[in-house]
């Protein structure tokens, strides 16, 4: 079965929404990085439980993906809602450092050598905040502990404005082959009210030496949704990234969650919303498929012959906290302050402030602040959530084979609930499936928000939990 993708024609029509539609879809809901998602999880699960975890997998000897988190940054962009730290001082990378190799060396006790690592990620802040040196250093470390595998994907994001050839060149002897290089959007005056000036022309010289350095794949990070984008503008942004070629894009919906990052505020009236916002994803998108890029899903383009693109074709695309991967079947071991860690049967976060976590690191070598195991019911709707998500269906007989259940009796009142999006144009349901129309697609987090019971409850709070769907 293959994703059958529609004319462009096609494509427009069903893009053309009205404000009523959009105010109905467009509302908080989770990204699903995660199921059940974080807020979910709670603070009775602490350090002995992850080590349960850990020697699970030890003995069930799944492959590894590992994560590891560096937080620093020069400068605050004030959209930004990753755990950084702001230091311009960067002497505060050393002791880090030392922390990090001692959760390094606790956290590899638990894994034997003949567990292949089959993808290494370094995410942040900026990882490209430390020195070449220190990036070596920190990645020799990792490899005497961790026993990898020829072909692992070894990623890491770059902050094109911190990062020079000669990090990318130490990057690339070390055996890093993906890049993800955060862009956002070219124009002046966005740039200038989210605190982050980069250059077209640094930006494209950098992304030339990739290409020059042969690495396997690099991904650009856009947003829409920023304050003073319009979209012409972003249009014109688009044409800019067309003229670089990158092998993925990450168009991701401007996430605005002042409750949690306060310096949000500051643009909070220049902020284009609902149709507004729409039409920038909409001009995006077309200009991304008028150019031969896939739609993966939820934010995610990618050129056809590349890996997410052939395996959401053959539906092997899984999902994680990076966002969308091919290596599916891997328990994820997360490493540094506010790193996650997702198992078969478990997620389990580290402490969020730096001084909790070293505390925890020093005093017994790993960090857990928070987790949760999943139940069997759990583990059913991650499924069903996924492969929504990954393949936009979900075939009803592989559920009900793979979880012991008959699919139309167990979510009866789920299907009850996607009459609405039927009848709107997001999903068609038969007797054998539930797919995801190529609106459906746009919409797909409101769609999996219906396989959710815990949002009830989470509705109750008075304080929002996630942002928008679009
Ligand atoms: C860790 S950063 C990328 C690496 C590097 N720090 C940089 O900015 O170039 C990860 C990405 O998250 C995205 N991001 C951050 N805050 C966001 C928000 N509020 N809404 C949507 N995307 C956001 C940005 O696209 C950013 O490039
Ligand atoms: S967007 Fe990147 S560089 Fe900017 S503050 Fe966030 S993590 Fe740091």
């Amino acid at each position: 079965m293959t994703l059958t993708t529609p004319s462009l024609q096609r494509m427009r029509e069903e893009l053309q929404i009205s404000e009523e539609f959009l105010g109905r879809y467009n509302r908080p809901g989770p990204r699903y990085t995660s199921y059940p998602t974080a807020p979910v999880w709670n603070d009775a699960f602490g350090p002995d439980d992850l080590e349960s975890v850990h020697a699970e997998a030890q003995r069930a000897q799944t492959s590894i993906s590992l994560y590891m988190h560096l937080p620093f940054c020069e400068s605050l962009c004030l959209f930004c809602a990753c755990n950084v730290i702001i230091q311009k001082d960067k002497r505060v990378a050393i002791p880090y450092l030392d922390v990090l190799k001692r959760e390094i060396e606790q956290v590899a006790r638990g894994v034997s050598r003949d567990r292949p690592v089959v993808q290494f990620h370094w995410g942040g802040g900026t990882p490209t905040y430390l020195t070449p040196q220190q990036l070596e250093d920190l990645f020799g470390f990792a490899r005497e502990h961790f026993n990898f595998s020829p072909d692992a994907e070894i990623g890491i994001e770059i902050d094109p404005r911190v990062t020079t050839r000669e990090h990318l060149e130490t990057l690339r002897r070390l055996g890093f082959n993906r890049l993800s290089m955060g862009i956002q959007d070219f124009h002046p005056e966005v740039q200038a009210a989210i605190n982050r000036i980069q250059p077209f022309e640094l930006t494209r010289d950098l992304l030339l030496a990739a290409r020059d350095l042969q690495f396997d794949s690099v991904n650009v990070d856009l947003i829409y949704g920023l304050p003073y984008q319009s979209p012409e503008r972003f249009s014109h942004t688009v044409d800019q990234i067309l003229e670089l070629q990158p092998d993925r894009i990450a168009l991701f919906s401007y996430a605005h969650v002042p409750w949690l990052k306060k310096q949000q505020g500051a643009f909070a009236t220049h902020l284009p919303e609902g149709m507004q916002k729409f039409e920038i994803f909409r001009s995006g998108l077309m200009k991304f498929i008028e150019a031969g890029y896939l739609y993966i899903g939820m934010d995610h383009f990618a050129k056809p012959g590349d890996e997410l693109a052939v395996s959401q074709q053959q539906r092997t695309l899984h999902r994680n906290f990076q966002g969308y991967t091919t290596k599916a079947g891997a328990d994820l071991y997360g490493m540094g302050v506010t790193a996650i860690s997702a198992f078969q049967n478990a997620y389990a976060q580290n402490h969020r402030d730096l001084p909790s976590w070293q505390k925890a690191v020093q005093d017994r070598g790993i960090a857990t602040m928070r987790g949760y195991r999943l139940s069997d019911e759990d583990r059913l709707r991650r499924a069903v959530i996924n492969r929504l998500l990954c393949h936009t269906v979900i075939v009803k007989d592989e559920i009900s084979r793979e979880f012991g259940v008959d699919f139309d009796q167990y979510f009866a009142a789920e299907l009850g609930q996607l009459d609405g999006p039927r009848e709107d144009g997001l999903v068609m349901l038969d007797d054998k499936e539930v797919r995801a129309t190529w609106l459906g697609r746009i919409f797909i987090r409101n769609l999996a928000m219906i396989f959710d019971p815990y949002l009830e409850k989470q509705h109750l709070n008075a304080i929002p939990l996630f942002s928008k769907t679009l």
